[in-house]
């Protein structure tokens, strides 16, 4: 039977939330070039719609990193599944994710990526869920939405990998 899903945010409010946020990136790396990092697969709806508001140039990789973890939680344990085909060095590095709940992919992520001598690393989320944070060193520059302590999908996020293509962000009533 199909799941519950109740709408947390509308496809128009996460647009007009992505439109804004892209000015103020625009706006703070004037006159640089961005070189985004989308962590696969949840990431690549964001960063799509992120990148095409962008006004300052915009270069791409994509990473995908797994925690090892039951559907709905993440162990804290990181594997590097796919790795980036582009040396970081010298360039602004922009981390895309769906999501920051526990922060220990970031966290462990961001360590890893600063050893390659970028310019600078900055982290955008399109969602946040602050009351969830462990590793609290993590500083995220950029977040679209904070939300409560739900299981949300859509927008890229899923649940047992369906779910991605929603075009709005909704919780799954279980
Ligand atoms: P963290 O390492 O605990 O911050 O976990 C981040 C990852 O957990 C995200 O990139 C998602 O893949 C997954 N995740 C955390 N919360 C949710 C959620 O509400 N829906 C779908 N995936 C989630
Ligand atoms: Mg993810």
């Amino acid at each position: 039977m199909a799941d519950k899903i109740r709408v947390l945010l509308s496809e128009e409010e996460v647009n007009h939330r992505i439109g804004e946020i892209a000015a103020q990136i625009s706006r703070d790396y004037d006159g640089k070039a961005i070189h985004m990092i989308c962590i696969l697969k949840g990431g690549v709806f964001f960063t799509c719609e992120l990148a095409k508001r962008l006004t300052v140039p915009v270069s791409l990789d994509f990473m995908s990193v797994s925690s090892y973890g039951d559907d709905t939680k993440s162990s804290g344990v990181v594997r590097i599944v796919k790795d980036l085909d582009e040396s970081l060095k010298n360039k602004d590095v922009l981390i895309v994710e769906d999501i920051i709940d526990s922060g220990r992919t970031l966290s462990y992520l961001i360590e890893v990526l600063k050893q390659r001598e970028p310019a600078s690393i900055r982290l955008c989320t399109l969602l946040d869920k602050p009351e969830r944070r462990i590793k609290k060193q993590v500083k995220v520059d950029y977040t679209c939405f904070s939300i409560p302590d739900e299981f949300v999908v859509g927008y890229g996020l899923d649940y047992a990998q369906k779910y991605r293509n929603l075009p709005y962000i909704g919780v799954v009533e279980l």
